[in-house]
């Protein structure tokens, strides 16, 4: 276990699952006290376990980032536990409401709230802690789909990729910089990561895969679109969010960065 984290105390919304699971995993072997925030209860306490065995400390904390109540509560639960919040990772979200312009209304909302509106809700309710706490970081979830136009490929391989998606997360990359703006006074940074392709559970959930070779068609159309060939895994994302939560991006904010195989860059 190294200490680039030592002593500070971080929320990881969708902590019980995919990239946040693993830089949750990440923060604590750095020394991180993690507060794990997502709806479902029994994932986030086996995720709480398992980095306890690990030697770490975690707390899973029960939240649907698009009720505000239920955010305010659980950041008020995380700072009582662990008595002060230094770093936000602001990943809970997802997609695939439909295509336009089919995508119905109501999935259009649920998209952009739990994206979107539940950054906003998350960042307001710690805010005033990382404040207290004289500084802080956060990290804001963004996706390829906010930089990149819609691919009719895309469309093919996944059944579904959402209007509300793509304008949810450039919504984020904008809260982003507003955020970073804001927080220079107080020391607090504000970043944002844009994934290409990371296998994942959500990513992967209604791919379907190869009948000789068992992989996803996600994996398939990635590596003729990205410059590094093979997935991005977790992993990739927890690295990245680690340096900018810590301290060696000290002099780094409003930053938006991809972590995507080269995708951005080659198409
Ligand atoms: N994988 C990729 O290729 C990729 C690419 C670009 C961006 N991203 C973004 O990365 C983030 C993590 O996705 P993932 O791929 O790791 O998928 P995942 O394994 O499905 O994780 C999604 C996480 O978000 C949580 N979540 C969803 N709705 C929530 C709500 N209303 N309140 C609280 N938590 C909620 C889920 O937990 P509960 O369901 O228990 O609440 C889960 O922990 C998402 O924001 C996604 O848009 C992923």
């Amino acid at each position: 276990m190294a200490d680039r984290l030592k002593s500070k105390v971080a929320i990881v919304t969708g902590g019980n699952s995919g990239i946040g699971e693993t830089t949750a995993h990440t923060f604590a072997q750095e020394g991180a006290k993690v507060a794990l925030m997502a709806r479902r209860e029994a994932e986030g306490k086996a995720v709480e376990e398992a980095i306890r065995a690990d030697g770490g400390d975690a707390t899973f904390f029960s939240c649907d980032v698009r009720d505000k109540e239920s955010v305010q509560q659980a950041v008020s639960a995380a700072a009582d536990t662990y008595g002060r919040i230094d770093v936000l990772f602001n990943n809970a979200g997802g997609g695939a409401g439909g295509h336009f312009p089919d995508e119905p209304d109501e999935e259009w909302i649920r998209v952009i709230e739990v994206n979107l509106t539940g950054t906003f809700y998350m960042s307001k309710a710690v805010w005033p802690h990382l404040v207290a706490a004289g500084g802080g970081a956060v990290v804001n979830m963004s996706s390829l789909a906010a930089q990149r136009g819609f691919s009719p490929a895309m469309a093919e391989a996944y059944g579904a990729t959402s209007s509300s998606y793509y304008a949810a997360k450039a919504g984020v990359d904008a809260l982003t910089r507003y955020m970073a703006g804001v927080g220079g006074k107080n020391n607090i940074r504000v970043n944002c990561v844009r994934p290409g392709q990371i296998l994942t559970p959500g990513a992967t959930r209604g791919t379907s895969r190869d009948p000789d070779g068992g992989h996803h068609v996600f994996e398939k159309m990635f590596d003729f679109h990205q410059i590094i060939q093979g997935p991005g895994y977790p992993q990739d994302v927890a690295n990245l969010v680690l340096f900018l939560v810590s301290d060696e991006s000290r002099f780094l904010t409003a930053e938006i960065i991809n972590v995507d195989g080269g995708v951005a860059a080659k198409i």
